[in-house]
């Protein structure tokens, strides 16, 4: 077991190791990639403006066909010995299939279990989701965060009735078409509920090939993702190709983890270039984090016979098509008059303000999120407005069931435990 220490910038390699072949991978030029013409070579990509002619393009990797082999099958006998009894894995439905990939794109196993039963009770194949309203939709999918996943699936779902009468298209081609699907969600489908030797990479099995593999460049390099993809579609090619795709994710999960690896616990071990030249602290790089902007909202709340004022944001942008109490983006120092102005500008109707209700701090993926909560009335009650696709006066019971935010609806605990509805 190697224990993490933090991470020592990493030795930068020499330009020529690029081209020799190391355990197992060679690096090749574009030119050399394209004579080699091998079934699992990078595609090719254009050539970046400004680069001398001669200079290599895009680099794909031939792994030793014995590399190969000492990782695939001992890597799909330790899954099949080890793997955790997930309920996504007890189904052939691709329907099923598919929510769970969607659901566990940047979303812990845990958290998504009870959401995948819950929505596929509610919504059980890609004709019941169709048939549903938006609306009920994000509302289930409500604490899950990434909302234009949810939005992409019910879109997805229209189209697989429309073109497909209902069921999910076998192939990594045919899914890559439909909405949401990319090349991680559809090889995942295509390999697990259809058995396509379709390659996958997502952040694990990234990790796990460059450790294994020795994988150089940073988390986004095109050259990198590269070699991971032509890594995983060489690997991929043999009998169970979903459980093997399905391997790689889990030994990633659970053992060839990013913080503590288990390396003595490890089925690869002895084919693992990183853990022989003791590098597996240093693989992959860590990602360089932009620091996350603030982004602070004046929120309204506005109560009116036993309801509050609720708004539909625009499909586009951030928590796009959410259900809201109506926000307004102010500066972070914002005093409230200008919180009053941009409320009244966004609901077009010239608000007052009744008193500061407290303020609601998240932090999202790239922002630094902050929620200011202010109580408001009008002289008339908005029924519409080009700020927001929809406005509604909603009872706390019916605000319940639409699709919020999770910081939103903590904003709408706070006004409610704040007494804004008497009663309520
Ligand atoms: N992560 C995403 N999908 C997965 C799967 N099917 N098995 C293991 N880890 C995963």
């Amino acid at each position: 077991m190697t224990s993490r220490s933090p991470r020592a910038p990493r030795a930068k390699p020499a330009p020529e190791d690029a081209q020799v072949p190391r355990e197992g991978i060679v690096t090749k030029t574009r030119a050399a990639a394209t004579a080699a013409a091998s079934s699992h070579e990078a595609p090719a990509r254009k050539p970046r403006a400004g680069r001398p002619p001669s200079a290599p393009l895009a680099a794909t990797v031939t792994p030793a066909r014995a590399h190969l082999a000492s990782v695939r099958g001992p890597l799909l006998d330790w899954y099949d010995r080890n793997k955790r009894d997930l309920p996504w894995r007890r189904t052939r439905d691709p329907y099923a299939i598919w929510l769970s990939e969607v659901m566990l794109q940047q979303t812990q196993v845990s958290t998504v279990i009870p959401y995948w039963e819950r929505f596929l009770a509610r919504f059980p194949t890609a004709r019941a989701l169709t048939s549903a309203p938006l609306d009920d939709v994000l509302a289930g999918w409500k604490g899950l965060g990434y909302y234009s996943r949810a939005r992409n699936l019910h879109r997805a779902a229209q189209e697989v009735v429309a073109r497909f009468g209902g069921t999910l298209p076998s192939t990594a081609a045919e899914l890559l078409e439909l909405p949401g699907f990319g090349r991680y969600t559809a090889g995942a489908v295509a390999s697990i509920a259809f058995g396509e030797e379709a390659p996958l990479v997502d952040g694990n099995v990234a990790r796990v090939f460059s450790r294994i593999f020795e994988v150089e460049g940073l988390p986004g390099d095109r050259q990198r993702e590269a070699t991971l993809w032509a890594l995983a579609a060489a690997l991929v090619k043999g009998e169970r190709p979903g459980d093997f795709n399905q391997a790689l994710m889990e030994h990633g999960a659970t053992t060839c983890r990013p913080e503590n690896p288990l390396c003595l616990l490890c089925p690869v071990r002895g084919a693992c270039v990183a853990f022989r030249k003791g590098r597996v602290d240093e693989l992959p790089p860590a990602k360089v984090r932009a620091t996350p902007k603030k982004l602070t909202l004046a929120v309204a709340v506005w109560p009116h016979a036993g309801t509050l004022l609720f708004a539909r944001r625009a499909d586009a942008g951030l928590f796009g098509g959410l259900w809201e109490l109506p926000a307004a983006e102010i500066a972070d120092d914002a005093p409230d008059s200008e919180a009053r102005a941009r409320l009244s500008a966004a609901l077009g109707v010239d608000v007052s303000l009744e008193g500061a209700l407290g303020t609601v701090k998240r932090q999202l993926t790239h922002r630094d999120l902050s929620l200011r909560l202010l109580r408001v009335s009008g002289p008339r009650r908005p029924a519409s407005t080009p700020a927001f696709q929809e406005l509604r006066w909603c009872s706390p019971d019916d605000a319940g069931k639409l699709g919020m935010s999770t910081a939103m609806q903590r904003a709408l605990d706070i006004a409610l435990g704040a007494g804004v509805l008497p009663g309520g």
